[in-house]
């Protein structure tokens, strides 16, 4: 069977079952299959699949149709342009999650920009730790620690900072934000935010995340009034906090952000034109 006929076998078989971009799906299940990058195979459609990696690209497809997701099979995905070890013990990084990352780049201050110290940040509900060891990655120069109340997801997040960075990042477990240390110049947070109505759904349909990682209380908003209390009483001076938000929660997570004291606070969408992150300053505000 030549590639071209395997992934239409695959799209098809995905097709109407599986959530997402069936063919995508597809191509990187065959991809990994036979050893060999997406783009290359993408380049190779007349070329025969060996039995082997065709019988490997089948078992792949049956796991994708009985529910599992792509990145949970592959044991990866990529975040950032860097790739992140996943499996059932962390959520698996969305792409939407990167204007989480960006927001919280631009809210930094600069190298060397507060003379006594080096700029600290911390990452909240790290899971994967694919927010803080980005930005660990992109400013070498800040002083990032992480946290999460799953000692599960902990072990994740030590082996992607390892594979990342190339060392130990601070690692801390405990609730929301009680690991981390004063003074902060940036708290970064991707709580659970889905309504417990919808994670009983995603659990019934078959998601296999941890509930943990979803499920964020009757209306999804349930620790955002501790994060930003305890993010206040953490910042430094003109420090700042970043986080993700619920396409609806944006007017909701604004109020609890000024009612924690922070102002400038401003709603930031994705790239659908979805309300994605939220960030507010301690007293000064900074651009
Ligand atoms: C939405 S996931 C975010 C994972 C990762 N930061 C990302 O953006 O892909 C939320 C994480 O919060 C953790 N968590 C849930 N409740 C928590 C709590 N009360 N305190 C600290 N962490 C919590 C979960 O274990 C999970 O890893």
């Amino acid at each position: 069977m030549t590639v071209r006929a395997a992934l239409a076998e695959g799209t098809g078989a995905l097709e109407g079952s599986c959530p997402g971009s069936p063919f995508l799906d597809a191509a990187l299940l065959l991809s990994s299959s036979m050893g060999m990058e997406r783009d290359r195979l993408l380049a190779s459609m007349p070329d025969e699949v060996p039995p082997g990696p065709l019988e490997r690209y089948r078992a792949l497809l049956s796991r994708r149709r009985s529910g599992v997701s792509v990145a949970y099979i592959l044991g990866y995905k990529e975040f950032y342009g860097r790739r992140y070890a996943v499996d059932p013990r962390v959520l698996v990084p969305r792409p939407d999650t990167e204007i989480l990352v960006e927001t919280a780049l631009a809210l930094l201050p600069p190298a060397g920009g507060i003379p006594s110290r080096r700029v600290r940040c911390h990452d909240a509900f790290t899971g994967s730790g694919c927010v803080g060891i980005t930005i660990a990655a992109e400013r070498p120069d800040v002083e990032v620690s992480l946290s999460d109340a799953s000692p599960d997801a902990l072990a994740v997040c030590a082996a992607n900072a390892r594979a990342v960075l190339g060392r130990d990042l601070e690692l801390g477990i405990g609730d929301v934000l009680s690991a981390a240390a004063w003074p902060l110049d940036l708290v970064v947070a991707n709580p659970p935010y889905v309504s417990t109505v919808l994670t009983d759904e995603i659990e019934a349909a078959g998601g296999s995340e941890p509930r943990s990682a979803l499920d964020g209380g009757e209306l999804g908003l349930d620790l955002y009034p501790a994060l930003a209390r305890q993010a206040f009483a953490l910042l430094a001076e003109g420090g700042a906090l970043v986080a993700e938000i619920g396409e609806e929660q944006g007017r909701a997570v604004k109020a609890i952000f000024e009612d924690a004291g922070f102002v400038g606070v401003e709603i930031r969408a994705d790239l659908a034109g979805a309300d994605r992150v939220v960030s507010g300053s301690k007293h000064a505000v900074r651009r």
